[in-house]
């Protein structure tokens, strides 16, 4: 990891993340978690003190990033449910099979390596008929904007520490095996490439 990934890019995305217009997407999506919870792709922690204590028992939350997880640590002092955290990939996710009522995930599928086999490793972690909550910026349906998104990705992937704009969310998730419940999308702001938003609930 190198200069630039290590002290400047955990500043960065804990700057960006913590943008005002994200808390009501943070607000709805982690204030409906409940149980016993898998959050994965942490980062520095800004869901962490979101978590309603009246329905999550406990939140086991995971990054593979070193210093996202010490900001996350920081964050975890705010936290009103006990809050483990993990240093961990989502592709091979630490712990036994169908352990999990909710899983967690905000705007991380975006940058995780191999993000089919990271749901697929959600699915594995949930007790059948657990949820998945998500948010993500993914592949807009307009033409124009997804190719767009197509030519910026190799670029915005380099400065931002491997986040895809162009990911087909939805079809992810199918993919998966999940069975969508919810989904609403739409662009957050003007900045059409980057905000086009998934914000669902998925049925293992
Ligand atoms: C844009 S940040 C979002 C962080 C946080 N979820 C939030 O809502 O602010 C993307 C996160 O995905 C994490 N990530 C990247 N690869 C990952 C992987 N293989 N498994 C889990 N998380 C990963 C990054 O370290 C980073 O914390």
């Amino acid at each position: 990891m190198g200069f630039y990934e290590r002290r400047i890019l955990p500043r960065l995305l804990d700057c960006v993340m913590s943008n005002r217009e994200l808390r009501p997407y943070r607000d709805r999506v982690v204030g409906a978690a409940s149980g016993e919870i898998v959050e994965i792709g942490v980062g520095s922690g800004p869901n962490l003190p979101l978590y309603d204590p009246a329905r999550a028992r406990s939140v086991a939350a995971l990054d593979p990033s070193p210093p996202l997880l010490a900001m996350a640590h920081r964050r975890r002092e705010e936290a009103l449910v006990p809050v483990e955290l993990v240093e961990a990939s989502a592709e091979a996710l630490p712990f036994a099979n169908g352990r999990f009522d909710t899983a967690v995930v905000t705007w991380a599928l975006c940058t995780i390596g191999d993000p089919a086999r990271a749901l697929a490793e959600v699915r594995r972690v949930l007790k059948p008929g657990g949820r998945l909550l998500f948010v993500e910026h993914g592949r807009a349906p307009d033409a124009g904007v997804a190719r767009w998104q197509a030519r910026l990705t190799p670029l915005w992937r380099r400065c931002s520490g491997g986040c895809h704009l162009d990911r087909p969310v939805e079809e992810l998730v199918r993919g998966a095996g999940f069975q969508l419940e919810t989904l609403a999308t739409g662009y957050m702001n003007a900045l059409k490439p980057f905000t086009f938003m998934y914000e669902g609930t998925a049925r293992n």
